[in-house]
């Protein structure tokens, strides 16, 4: 079993107590252990399962179909850059490969200093501003390689 803190467990516990099962309390778990270890892995699936009283497999069902859950270590900042459609349309895809170059990443990577990992991911549901990021959940649109520039100056 992972170790978790004792308040981050303080906290879990309390959730739990809101729910009529246990096993309802999972989505907002996985976010408490995530503040908690900064990604979820099979052993922490297997923590989270352990706790809820659920099998592993439900709990990586749901890890892995959810992009907001990381599986492996992240950055500092997690940039997450929207590729559906309008924001395709919009010059998404050109956005990426200056970030790639930028950051000197791939997709899903990390910068060598750990500062920010760069992710894609399906629409973000605000695509009358689009081409849209997030950074740390915090939403940017109408990008353009100088305006990334800036938020990501402000982050140093
Ligand atoms: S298509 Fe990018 S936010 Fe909707």
């Amino acid at each position: 079993m992972k170790e978790i803190s004792p308040k981050a467990m303080e906290k879990i516990e309390a959730l739990i107590k809101r729910y009529p099962v246990k096993r309802s309390a999972l989505l907002e778990v996985l976010h408490i252990v995530q503040q908690e270890w900064g990604y979820i892995d099979q052993e922490g699936e297997e923590t989270v399962a352990e706790i809820l009283d659920l099998e592993p497999v439900r709990v990586h069902e749901v890890v892995s179909f959810y992009t907001m859950y990381e599986r492996k270590p992240v950055g500092k900042h997690i940039i997450r850059v929207c590729r559906n459609l309008t924001c395709t349309l919009m010059g998404a895809e050109s956005l990426i490969s200056y970030l790639k170059r930028k950051l000197k990443v791939d997709e899903g990577g990390t910068t060598s200093d750990g500062r920010f990992t760069l992710q894609t991911v399906e629409c973000l549901g605000a695509c009358e501003i689009a081409p849209v990021m997030q950074v740390d959940g915090e939403f940017y649109g109408n990008l353009t390689p100088e305006k990334i520039d800036r938020i990501l100056e402000e982050m140093k």
